[in-house]
């Protein structure tokens, strides 16, 4: 079944064209237009710009992903969660389409495209299929930290969430601290690779809590607090061109490598111990992490030491409209469409629940 995907929840407009079977999927064509070098200069996204690229980019994308391929026999969307103003794009052209062509239109929750990037294969090769239910699943993201169990495709409970910032978030504000652009969540996991993680004792939130819920808006603060008391502010280093001691000193520790190892240490801490609790709990028979922050190596590395995980290729952790087809495939074997009049976006949508 050949399904068009589209991604416009956040920084990146992204397109793909897949064939989706029960052997597995192969993306015939995709177009990701990122819009991470306007958003730098501000240090985050922007909703209001984020809209108008989105606009600028999405009728081009669609027509150079579909050019000389099959007709889609089903056009997926995000409806969120995510920015109203990028949604409203992507679902305004998916409705155009499917008004003048006549394709179904399928409403996916973007969490659940993240779930299902790790049916994907890179280099048109077949992907792999979630087939062994229930399937705890961790989605770390820049907006997202959740722990939902996937009873089948369609099915979803969410387990436990972040009451503030996004782990992706918290890396993102925290690289902010050191002037390190936007997304940070790599720049810190780079600096991080020859730090030493124990050199500065940042808390675990909410690992005393026997629930599955997580925080990371005081991680982030402690890190401040940590600069700030340490007499560091931002101004006085540029961590990139400048590797040396946090204190001044070419090697005197600790070093911005130790800041970032520490802080990325207490982050995969709190992940990996939440999710081995639930593993501990609700006997999933496979695990998956999902989401940009699942790019992290040493958050995949310290969960496969523990677990036999299910993660997504590198190239498709971040937002991308090939994920949104593959979970739409799955509404679209039962024939669940939305007809265009009634497809509404909903950016506080929670995966599992109807939308508002
Ligand atoms: O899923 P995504 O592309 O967008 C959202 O839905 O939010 O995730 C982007 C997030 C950013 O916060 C970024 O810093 C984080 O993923 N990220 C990482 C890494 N690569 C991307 N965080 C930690 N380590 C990484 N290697
Ligand atoms: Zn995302």
């Amino acid at each position: 079944m050949y399904i068009l995907g589209i991604e416009s929840s956040c920084d990146d407009t992204s397109v793909a064209l897949l064939k989706c079977s029960p052997k597995g999927h192969i993306v015939l064509a995709e177009k990701t237009a990122s819009q991470i070098d306007i958003h730098v200069k501000y240090g985050g996204v922007v909703p209001e710009i984020a809209g108008r690229l989105h606009a600028e980019k999405i009728v081009p994308l669609i027509e150079a992903v579909l050019k000389k391929q099959p007709k889609p026999e089903a056009i997926a969307v995000t409806s969120g969660p995510g920015l109203v103003t990028g949604l409203l794009v992507g679902v305004t052209a998916a409705q155009t389409l499917s008004f003048a062509t006549n394709i179904p239109l399928i409403s996916v929750n973007h969490l659940e495209g993240h779930i299902h990037s790790v049916e994907l294969a890179p280099d048109g090769a077949l992907g792999q299929s979630i087939n062994q239910f229930p399937a705890l699943c961790l989605v770390v993201s820049g907006g997202h930290t959740e722990l939902i169990l996937m009873k089948k495709h369609g099915d979803y409970q969410i387990l436990g969430s972040t009451k503030d910032d996004a782990a992706g978030e918290c890396f993102d504000k925290v690289a902010k601290l050191l002037h390190l652009p936007y997304p940070g969540g790599p720049q810190i996991s780079k600096l991080a690779e020859t730090g030493i993680t124990s050199a500065i004792p940042f808390p675990r939130p909410m690992l005393d809590q026997n629930n599955f819920d997580f925080s990371f808006a005081g991680l982030k603060t402690s890190a401040l607090y940590w600069l700030r008391n340490n007499k560091l502010s931002a101004e006085r280093f540029n961590s990139i061109t400048l590797p040396a001691g946090i204190y001044g000193q070419p090697q005197e520790s600790p070093t911005i490598n130790d800041f970032a190892a520490s802080i990325e240490q207490a982050i995969i801490d709190v992940l990996v111990i939440k999710t081995l609790r639930a593993i501990d709990k609700y006997q999933p028979k496979t695990v998956i992490l999902a989401g940009g922050v699942a790019a992290n190596k040493k958050l995949r590395e310290t969960l496969k030491k523990e677990i036999k995980l299910v993660a997504p290729p590198l190239a498709y952790c971040m937002d991308n409209g090939a994920m949104i087809a593959v979970a739409g495939y799955y509404y679209a074997l039962k024939k669940k469409f939305t007809p265009w009049s009634e497809l509404v976006v909903d950016p506080n949508w929670k995966i599992g629940a109807k939308k508002s």
